[in-house]
Parts: C-alpha cells; sequence; structure tokens
C-alpha cells in the first residue's frame, strides 16, 4: 500500500464533510418523515412548537446545502481526469439535476416555516401560482400521494445511490 499524498487527506476531509453534510440533510427529511410528522399529526403540541422545529431545522439544512455545494465542487475537481468518461458525466449531470429538484423544494418548505402546520406540506402553498394551475390534471394526485416531503425524503436516497456509483464507475 502507498503512502497517502497531501492532496489525498484534503480529499479525505472534503469527502467527510460531504458525506456528513448528507447525513445530516437526508436523515433530518427521514427523522420527519417518519417520527415528527406522525406525531404531530396525532395533535395536542402548540402550534408555535411546529414552527420553532421548522425554523431550527431550516438553519441546518441551509449549513448542510452550502456544505454540500462547496465540498461537490471541490470534489468534481478531484474527478477531472475522470469527466472526460461520457458516463460518468451523465451520471453526474442526473445527481446535479436531482439535487437542484431537491434544493428548490427544501428552499420553497423553507419560506413557509413560519406556518404553524410544517407537518402539512401541500404543494399548492410552495409552488408559484402559475406552476400550479398549468399542473391542473395531476392535482389531485400530488395532493394525496406524493407531498413535498415525501418527494424530498425519496429524493435524499437515491442521490446516495447514484453517488456512489460515480464513485464505482471512477475507479473502474
Ligand atoms: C442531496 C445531495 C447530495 C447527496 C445525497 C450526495 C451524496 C454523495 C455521497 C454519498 C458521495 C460519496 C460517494 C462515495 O464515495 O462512495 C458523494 C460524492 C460526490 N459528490 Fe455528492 N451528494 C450530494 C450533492 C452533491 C453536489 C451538489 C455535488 C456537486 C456540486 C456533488 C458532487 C459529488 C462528487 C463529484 C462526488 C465524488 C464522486 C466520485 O467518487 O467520483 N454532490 N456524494
Amino acid at each position: 500500500m502507498s503512502i497517502m499524498e497531501v492532496n489525498d487527506y484534503l480529499i479525505l476531509l472534503v469527502l467527510w464533510a460531504h458525506i456528513m453534510a448528507v447525513t445530516v440533510w437526508i436523515g433530518g427529511n427521514l427523522f420527519f418523515l417518519f417520527v415528527l410528522r406522525p406525531v404531530m399529526r396525532l395533535g395536542g403540541s402548540s402550534p408555535s412548537f411546529g414552527a420553532r422545529i421548522g425554523q431550527l431545522f431550516k438553519e441546518i439544512v441551509e449549513i448542510s446545502l452550502w456544505v454540500l455545494i462547496i465540498t461537490g465542487v471541490i470534489l468534481i475537481f478531484d474527478r477531472l481526469t475522470v469527466l472526460g468518461s461520457t458516463t460518468y458525466g451523465l451520471i453526474l449531470a442526473i445527481k446535479l439535476f436531482l439535487f437542484s429538484f431537491m434544493a428548490i423544494i427544501a428552499y420553497a418548505l423553507g419560506k413557509r416555516t413560519n406556518t404553524t402546520t410544517p407537518y402539512a406540506s401541500r404543494w399548492r402553498d410552495i409552488m408559484p401560482n402559475w406552476l400550479w394551475k398549468g399542473l391542473k390534471g395531476t392535482q389531485a394526485v400530488m395532493e394525496r400521494f406524493i407531498s413535498p416531503t415525501n418527494v424530498l425524503s425519496a429524493l435524499g436516497p437515491i442521490i446516495v445511490l447514484i453517488s456512489i456509483l460515480l464513485r464505482i464507475i471512477a475507479e473502474k
């Protein structure tokens, strides 16, 4: 085994920060989905309790997002050598596309944290009006089955899977 170079230690740190941010954000989303939301739906807690949770989580998500983007860009530079590979570039593009989608939903949800019912996120509350109206045919399905928080929670683990795939391709 060869001795690690300085650059390897830097990448170790960057990857660590990247994965810590992923853990915090995705873990937070899943905790909200599987623990907080069911409990809050039972009612009983004061409205300000929900609003406070929303505010605090929003701050944590903002930090995680910035860490993800900054460390992600550094990781891309580190992979520039393999970026010539079409497959890697394509899968990275898919990852970034899904990430943008997640970031937009998270941002829109965060904007309405003054709401007293953060457990009941609805598309109509976070989408611009013209977009919501344009989705006429699918509105009912979206409201019934795929709330913004559900989509957010599902996308995280999918992006983790895609990222591991990236690593495997890069090391081929
Ligand atoms: C929800 C957002 C994100 C998640 C869940 C995520 C997840 C991950 C994970 C788990 C890894 C480690 C893969 C491994 O070492 O096996 C990784 C690596 C990486 N991430 Fe992210 N990431 C996210 C956002 C971003 C963003 C915004 C960028 C770019 C700006 C980015 C660029 C990268 C790159 C280039 C790697 C290295 C892949 C390789 O080994 O070739 N990630 N990501």
